[in-house]
């Protein structure tokens, strides 16, 4: 299998709202390729990457991560593939106020149990890489939202990822940033080899993808 992930008739139901969200869905993310998700809202676009980043589960279906069935591993055992396999973005920068943008980047190598100088080493190293290392002091809020959510990309640089999970990153920027943003990321993916799976509304956002996703409208159950 020459793929990093694969879901196979993966089904979602939300009991609690009645909509089933990807019925029997499949997809194989190969590696180093770039995937945007697109749809309708509620379609399922943010399940999906859920699914995938191990932070919910499906009510039916497989998931491979390099070809091991992982739906059934422990909570525990499952925390540590996400932590160590997958990076995160979100539409909002999502950094915590009080900390630092260096101790902000940090934060996933805390959850790995580096001790703080050792997390800061690397925060700082990725800041640097990146052409962030003057806002490494500043708080979130002294930031523009560009840089927040270069900040929030360095911070799921930190700890290597294989997959990057992008939830419409780019929709609360203006159209300049918005492509700046992009290329630093599409940058990032192509020298540090990870996939990326992008969810957006924007076609031209989209079309920088290698592929396209196309989700339908959720049913109600
Ligand atoms: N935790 C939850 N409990 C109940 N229903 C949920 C939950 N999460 C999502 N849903 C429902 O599942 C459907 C899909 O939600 P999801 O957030 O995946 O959509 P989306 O495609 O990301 O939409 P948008 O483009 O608006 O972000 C929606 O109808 C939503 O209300
Ligand atoms: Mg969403």
């Amino acid at each position: 299998m020459f793929c990093i992930a694969k879901l196979i008739n993966i089904s979602k139901i939300f009991p609690q709202s009645n909509v089933a969200v990807l019925e029997k869905f499949n997809l194989d993310i190969g590696y180093n390729e770039s995937i945007a998700i697109m749809g309708a809202s509620g379609s399922g676009k943010t399940t999906l990457l859920s699914i995938l980043g191990l932070l919910d589960s499906p009510n039916q279906g497989q998931y491979f991560l390099h070809d091991k069935e992982i739906l059934q591993l422990s909570h525990q055992h499952k925390a540590k593939i996400r932590n160590t396999m997958f990076g995160f973005v979100f539409q909002s920068h999502l950094l915590i106020p009080h900390y630092t943008c260096l101790e902000n980047c940090a934060l996933p190598l805390y959850y790995r149990g580096l001790v703080p100088r050792e997390a800061h080493e690397k925060a700082e190293s990725v800041l640097s890489a990146l052409g962030l290392q003057e806002l490494s002091k500043r708080l979130p809020h002294q930031l523009s939202g560009g840089q927040q959510q270069r900040v929030s990309i360095a911070r799921a640089m930190v700890t290597k990822p294989q997959i990057l999970l992008a939830d419409e990153p780019t929709s609360a920027l203006d159209t300049a940033t918005k492509e700046e943003v992009l290329d630093l990321l599409f940058t990032l993916a192509e020298e540090r080899k990870f996939s990326l799976v992008m969810v957006t509304h924007d076609q031209t956002v989209a079309n920088r993808c290698s592929r396209i996703i196309q989700l339908n409208k959720q049913v109600l159950c």
